[in-house]
């Protein structure tokens, strides 16, 4: 059936495949194969972007020593900021080994990265700003792309937005281009779980109805 005609869908279970999405953290280590990987990211790269720019950058990083020197470099900056906080050692402990883990067992590990370089130039300084936030929105649905082509391709994905509040030690570490700026970092694998439903507000309430 032509997509242009009324009412059609594209896929049936469309609202099943949404509402059985969720973030999964806790991971099987047998690995994913490459294609599968590349599948997922062809999927990331076909997220919409303003002025088609496609401002994403992916840092693939492999199971091995760089991983496993960003994820004890991590678990430090995190045990330091909870010490600031007066939280209890044992709880400090447990958050650390949790984080150093997730990162050094998962069997993917994608950094989202912003491609500074990619963002609208602009002749109007009030404008400079508008197209930064484009460009993150833009990298942003790369993300939640790639959520989704895990789904579908049956897998367990969660986004964690550590890469945010350490992104020196990200780029330091990762040897990123310059221009790079670390967005995200989603961690994909066959789940160990089924993870945990999470209620959400009934969209009647977040929306203003005008006419
Ligand atoms: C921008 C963004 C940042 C997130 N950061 C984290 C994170 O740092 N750690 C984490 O465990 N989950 C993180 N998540 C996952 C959310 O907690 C999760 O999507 C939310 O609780 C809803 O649950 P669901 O994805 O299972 O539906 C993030 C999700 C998004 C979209």
């Amino acid at each position: 059936m032509p997509r242009s005609s009324p009412g059609a869908r594209l896929i049936d279970d469309y609202r099943e495949f949404f509402a059985t999405r969720r973030s999964i953290r806790e991971l099987r280590t047998d690995p994913v194969d490459e294609d599968t990987v590349w599948r997922m990211l062809d999927i990331a790269n076909t997220a919409p972007s303003a002025h088609n720019a496609q401002p994403w950058r992916f840092a693939l990083v492999e199971p091995g020593q760089r991983r496993a020197a960003l994820a004890e470099r991590l678990s430090k900056r995190l045990r330091e900021h909870l010490a600031t906080l007066g939280t209890p050692a044992a709880e400090v402990a447990r958050q650390t080994d949790r984080t150093r883990r997730r990162l050094t067992d998962a069997p993917v590990a994608i950094f989202v990265c912003l491609d500074e370089s990619a963002i609208q130039a602009t002749a109007q300084p009030a404008s400079a700003g508008a197209e930064r936030t484009l460009a993150i929105q833009g990298t942003a649905l790369a993300a939640g792309w790639l959520l989704l082509a895990a789904h579908a391709e049956g897998l367990g994905a969660c986004w964690y937005s550590t890469p945010l509040f350490v992104p020196d030690e990200v780029r330091d570490t990762l040897a990123l281009p310059p221009a790079w700026n670390p967005q995200a970092l989603v961690l994909l694998g066959y789940a160990a779980g089924a993870g945990t439903a999470r209620a959400r507000k009934d969209v009647r309430e977040l929306t203003l109805r005008l006419s």
